[in-house]
């Protein structure tokens, strides 16, 4: 050691057990005390469909719903959010078949390179929650956090407004696919003819 200066060691923060419902189900992890809600979710959690973009509150690609609200889980302490219900991107469809809302993004061309997708479906879920027959102003607003620099809006809005119309009824969804990763090959491909001799 020379003289006697030395840098002090920052401790860890403690790691207790947070606990929410997370798409439904109820998740015990254990995390950092201090720990961002964005990062429990996606270290913890598992749920990769929420995005990290900025990091400072002004993208919206990580926002989830927690009771109901859409929040950015940027700025969010894991602690604050305590045994609450959140939805993530993941938590939209029913099973294996989208939601309404995700399959009117994908018609509509409201997504494209998708990165900023999961947190506009999640505000728009939100909105339609509260309101089926919201003006453009009303989508407007509620999507006004949240960026996208590939689709200039509008896709989106008339995603939102088409997925509107299926939840007041006015619409028919499109049918689910009964398989939505149907197997190409369910009993395998077939042998090919190999000469004699060839090794399989
Ligand atoms: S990552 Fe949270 S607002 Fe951009
Ligand atoms: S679809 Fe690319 S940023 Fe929105």
């Amino acid at each position: 050691m020379v003289g006697s200066e030395y840098v002090e060691m920052i401790p860890s923060p403690d790691k207790t057990i947070w606990s929410a419902e997370v798409n439904g189900s109820a998740v015990d992890v254990l995390a950092p005390s201090n720990a961002i809600l964005l990062d429990v979710l996606r270290n913890q959690v598992g749920t990769l469909g929420v995005k990290r973009g900025c990091d400072l509150g002004t993208c919206g690609c990580c926002t989830v719903m927690i009771d109901g609200s859409p929040r950015l889980s940027c700025l969010c302490l894991a602690g604050q959010v305590q045994g609450t219900s959140i939805i993530t991107v993941e938590g939209l469809s029913e099973g294996a078949h989208l939601a309404p809302i995700q399959s009117c993004f994908s018609k509509h061309g409201g997504s494209q390179c998708g990165f900023c997708t999961p947190g506009f479906l999640i505000s728009a879920q939100a909105l339609l929650n509260e309101n089926d027959a919201p003006t453009h102003q009303e989508i407007a607003c509620a999507i006004e956090g949240n960026l996208c620099r590939c689709t200039g809006y509008q896709q989106i809005i008339d995603s939102i407004q088409a997925a509107a119309s299926i939840h007041r009824g006015e619409t028919m969804p499109d049918a689910p696919a009964s398989d939505p990763h149907p197997d190409p090959h369910p009993s395998g491909p077939e042998e090919p003819n190999m000469p004699p001799g060839h090794a399989r």
